[in-house]
């Protein structure tokens, strides 16, 4: 058995050059046997393997761990060595069966990982291609490629590898459960001619880093996307546009980190005999969303709207000019919505022409916007593409005819289009509540502040109460049934937890509830509690 001492520097150094040098020929006979050859790999900086140490210089640094595999260039082949010693250590022995008489010579060239088809037998190089999807099983594993050659240092070699990408570590902070894959796209390619990378993992946690290596360039823009198997997850797309950003190989850029929490959602709708209305009030309800009525300046009237009569206003507006917008009141105090579920009834089966007056008024460019409609038995589908073909720079996604949804069916809905409320949890004495966070600007200011123990005072023998140090954004109104488990504002600093279902003529702002509040009474008591609010 050969036994080479080889020292691996896992420093950055420049992009190696894959130079071939005359390696010492083998005699054909010795071809048809083979022996196994271990080599000895010694990290000069040991550390645990944290893969890679991105503390801006970019160096990194590995320990070996079962199942490592080096790749060798012997006589233009290129072997697997795996590891055979201890893992964990700076010195790591691997072992590959050789041609009898082989010679690891200066100047082979050695990658790590092992990847067969990396190293092109007939041009002597390595193409150190990445794949377009990978699936990682911790943090910190990615498709990452070191390559270089060995020197001889002594009477033992040293192989100087260097990275051969750019990194790019990205921050999810509350990923969401539901994730199972991130994608990142640039643009210009980034693995072969994709300009896509996806990155399956099959672990989590509710902060993520991912690295992703790319090829070192000057780039635009790059957009990352939290998937659920392929299926985007509404809210957690962001993307990058500084101008051009250089990246260089071998150097880890940091992006800034990107918080899934709440999200702002509207739900905005038209409603002439409510049962559009009572779809969207029980939608914004689920979702803790704001909530607005589109009213037309002048209300129409079953006279002056009656279906049956082709004489009426309704019938007027919809099939006159398709510029015709009925005069709107336009009191909707903020567009600041990452999300907008918009509701109508269909009227001569499109959607009707107050509706598109709303999307007049206001500019929802670049928002993602949700039609939704109730109707006689029209479909949402011409609405959909006039809406779509008026209004293109809007995101618009596909919407539903949502006639007689149950609360339930309309939950469901929703998250199959990504959109639920974020949970967090809250520990009260022994016992641990989970909890829901409303979509607005309020329980994203107040997620903001997780995690915090808040010690809570008692009042009137339904809430527990807390004064922040800090004021909250507000949108209050008038709930007039007070839930058990409703977490609500009062006033922009005051944090209340209900823990019994009473009438109110109060005004709160809502942050959240607790999902099953049926033992929330006796967890509280009768005093002052401590509630640790947490994700
Ligand atoms: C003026 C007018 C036109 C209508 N046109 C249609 C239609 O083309 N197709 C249909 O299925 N229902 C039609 N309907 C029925 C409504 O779409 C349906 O009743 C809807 O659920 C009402 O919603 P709302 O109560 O929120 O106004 C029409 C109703 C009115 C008043």
């Amino acid at each position: 058995m050969k036994r080479y001492l080889v020292y691996l520097a896992a420093a950055i150094l420049s992009a190696c050059t894959a130079d071939i040098l005359p390696e010492k020929p083998i005699d054909d006979d010795s071809m048809s046997r083979m022996e196994p050859v271990s080599i000895d790999v010694r990290l000069t900086t040991p550390t645990t393997r944290a893969v890679i140490n991105d503390s801006g210089t970019g160096a990194a640094s590995f320990s070996w761990e079962n199942g490592d595999e080096i790749g060798i260039v012997v006589n233009n082949k290129y072997y697997r060595f795996t590891l055979s010693g201890k893992s964990g250590e700076e010195t790591g022995t691997f072992t590959a069966e050789l041609p009898a008489g082989s010679v690891i010579a200066e100047g082979a060239q050695v990658a790590y990982p092992y990847i067969a088809g990396d190293y092109d037998e007939n041009t002597h190089t390595f193409s150190l291609t990445y794949p377009t999807d990978y699936t990682s099983a911790k943090e910190g594993d990615f498709r990452h490629r070191w390559a270089g050659t060995l020197v001889k240092d002594g009477n033992s070699y040293l192989a100087e590898l260097s990275h051969q990408s750019a990194i790019l570590r990205i921050t999810y902070e509350n990923v969401p459960s539901e994730a199972t894959a991130v994608r990142l796209t640039a643009d210009q390619d980034l693995a072969g001619s994709s300009k896509t990378i996806t990155t399956n993992f099959s672990w989590y946690a509710s902060t993520m880093n991912f690295y992703f290596p790319v090829p070192a360039g000057t780039y635009n823009s790059f957009t990352i996307q939290l998937l659920n198997g392929s299926k985007a997850i509404e809210g957690t797309q962001k993307t990058m546009a500084n101008g051009s950003m250089v990246l260089e190989t071998g150097k880890i850029y940091r992006t800034p980190s990107v918080s899934i929490g709440p999200k702002k959602i509207l739900v905005a709708y038209f409603s002439f005999t409510n049962t559009t209305k009572s779809i969207a009030e029980s939608m914004a309800d689920i979702l803790g969303a704001d909530i607005f009525e589109i009213t037309p300046s002048e209300a129409y009237t079953s006279d002056n709207s009656n279906y049956y009569d082709d004489s009426t206003r309704a019938y007027k507006e919809q099939y006159g000019p398709a510029t015709t917008r009925p005069e709107i009141n336009t009191n909707l105090s903020s567009t600041d919505y990452d999300i907008v579920l918009l509701g109508f009834p269909i009227w001569y089966g499109k959607v009707p022409r107050v509706v598109l007056s709303f999307l007049d008024a206001y500019s929802f460019s670049g928002k993602t916007v949700i039609p939704f409609c109730t109707s006689g038995s029209s479909s949402i589908s011409a609405s959909q593409t006039e809406l779509q073909n008026t209004y293109t720079d809007i995101n618009w996604k596909s919407g539903a005819r949502l006639n007689g949804y149950t609360a339930d069916q309309l939950k469901t809905w929703l998250a199959d289009l990504g959109i639920q409320n974020t949970p967090f949890q809250l520990s009260i004495g022994g016992t641990v509540f989970a909890g829901e966070l409303a979509n607005n600007a309020t329980a994203q200011a107040f997620n903001s502040l997780l995690p915090m123990t808040l010690n809570m005072s008692e009042l009137n023998g339904n809430e527990k109460y807390h004064y922040l140090n800090s004021t909250l954004p507000t949108n209050a109104a008038c709930p007039g049934t007070i839930q058990n488990g409703d977490i609500l504002l009062y006033g922009n600093n005051c944090v209340v937890v209900f823990y019994k279902t009473f009438t109110t003529s109060y005004s709160y702002t809502k942050i959240g509830r607790i999902t099953d509040p049926s033992v929330l009474e006796g967890a509280v008591g009768s005093g002052s509690v401590a509630i640790k609010f947490s994700h």
